[in-house]
């Protein structure tokens, strides 16, 4: 006979067919729950109601057919690559009090103008959603409330008023019939979650879905979840505080290397169109340690400021830490600047950190790594007006990177004066106002931005 239960990973939804005391995908302990399986019975009743899907030849299949719509935000089409795909399921995860709701009720008050939107909600009452939208100037006409927490209840009324959009705040408070475990819990996520997506496909109407997160910063049951929903989106806190930066885990219709930036004030989430100068602002001048880089985020070049200090280390093993560049990758660039670059960092602890609390993990971030962290080794500061970005490889050499244009047109933009970049850097066109300084390795870079040792 078949098992009738089967057991799930509470931290990343692995599933095993027997109860284990240590999660082998994630390594967590005593994560595993008990979930019953759905009878079968039932799935063939569902399958006896859906009719039946012919395949159809791939050259004949319109691809037009895949139509985006504008939400209003430029920072949120962005991050979706261009737009909604219309009958697609968008999951938006995030910490608790991040602006989630605040969001997607936003994006209802441009919308509305030419959709129907169900807005359910388990987690407020319709008063306190009504107090928030008159604060948003959201609710003209269009928008639906519904305080509903069984999935059945909302299939229902999404069925007699046939919206186009639906929002779903939050998945975890959300339940089935279908299944008797808690709500929040995996099998009930997972079981919302693909009844959601079915009714995204087989009706058209574009579903958000909202998850939080758990402690360790992922929607419970992420992987259950994403490989299931058509993008996954997570909506983090910068460090200053009320900036928010939205960014796609995973998206179907477009790339995940985009981003967008937002503010929120007492009027709701404002678009921060100028990234760079809100990641910049308020930087210390004349100060050692400091170097401004330039990433692409996407399509979208931003400035960021690169902190380096180093302190002579009082411990045999010198402390390290980095934030906002990958661990191992800071690693890798002291190791070079000790042997290739003739700095004797090794003994030192070095604390790294990005401003803003944005992930640089492009490579093109290597060269201010390197310049902030010998700015700071010979206690001597780099000019306020030089941006720098390349590779560094691992003999020291500075390696080209791609969108030089891009990249020199954002720190004209920003008012900077030079730009340090590798020698190999070819075919770009050169601002008015910019001056270009290009480096063989770094430690012709180290030379020209902090003169000799
Ligand atoms: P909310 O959207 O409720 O967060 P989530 O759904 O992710 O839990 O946002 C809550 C926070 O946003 C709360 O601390 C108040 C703040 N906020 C503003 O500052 N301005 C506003 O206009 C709104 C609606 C909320
Ligand atoms: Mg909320």
């Amino acid at each position: 006979m078949k098992a009738k239960t089967r057991f799930y990973c509470k931290e990343c939804g692995n599933e095993a067919l027997r109860w284990m005391g240590q999660c082998p995908a994630c390594g967590s302990w005593d994560s595993f729950v008990e979930q019953p399986l759905k009878s079968s019975g039932k799935k063939r009743d569902n399958s006896a109601v859906v009719s039946r899907k012919t395949a159809e030849r791939l050259s004949e299949l319109d691809a037009e057919n895949e139509v985006r719509f504008s939400t209003g935000m430029k920072e949120l089409d962005r991050v979706l690559g261009g737009g909604v795909v219309n009958g697609s399921l968008i999951l938006v995860g995030g910490a608790p009090g991040i602006g989630k709701s605040t969001l997607l009720l936003q994006i209802c008050g441009e919308l509305e103008r030419q959709n129907r939107i169900l807005y359910v909600s388990g987690e407020e009452s319709a008063r306190q959603i009504k107090l928030r939208a008159d604060r948003l100037g959201v609710g003209n006409g269009n928008i639906y409330l519904l305080s509903e927490t069984d999935i059945a209840g909302i299939l229902d009324t999404v069925d007699e008023l046939k919206p186009n959009i639906l929002i779903v705040d939050s998945i975890q408070t959300l339940y089935s019939e279908d299944n008797n475990s808690a709500p929040g819990s995996i099998g009930q996520v997972k079981e919302c979650t693909s009844q959601l997506m079915r009714l995204a496909k087989d009706t058209g109407t574009t579903v958000f879905v909202i998850g939080h997160v758990n402690k360790e910063g992922a929607i419970a049951g992420p992987r259950v979840l994403e490989h299931m929903v058509d993008c996954v989106l997570y909506f983090e806190g910068m460090n200053s505080a009320p900036y928010r930066i939205l960014r796609a885990v995973k998206n179907r219709f477009g790339s995940t290397n985009e981003i967008g930036v937002f503010e929120m004030r007492d009027k709701g989430l404002e678009q921060v169109e100028n990234p760079s100068a809100v990641l910049l602002a308020g930087r210390p001048v004349n100060t050692p340690g400091t170097c401004v880089a330039c990433v692409m985020e996407g399509t979208r070049p931003i400035l960021a400021e690169v902190q380096a200090l180093l302190t002579t280390s009082s411990y045999n093993l010198p402390r390290r830490n980095s934030n906002g560049i990958e661990f191992n990758r800071a690693m890798l660039l002291l190791a070079v600047l000790e042997k290739r670059g003739g700095l004797r960092v090794g003994g030192c602890d070095a604390y790294i950190n990005v401003i803003g609390g944005l992930d640089l993990d492009e490579t093109a971030a290597d060269l201010a790594v390197v310049l902030a962290v010998a700015s700071s080794w010979l206690n001597r500061p780099i000019d306020d007006d030089i941006v720098a970005f390349g590779e560094v490889g691992l003999s020291g050499e500075l390696r080209a990177v791609n969108n030089t244009d891009q990249r020199l047109a954002e720190a004209a933009r920003l008012g900077f004066k030079r730009c340090v970049i590798p020698q190999s850097q070819k075919n770009f066109v050169v601002p008015r106002d910019l001056e270009v300084i290009r480096a063989k390795n770094i430690i012709s870079a180290i030379e020209m931005v902090l003169g000799n040792n």
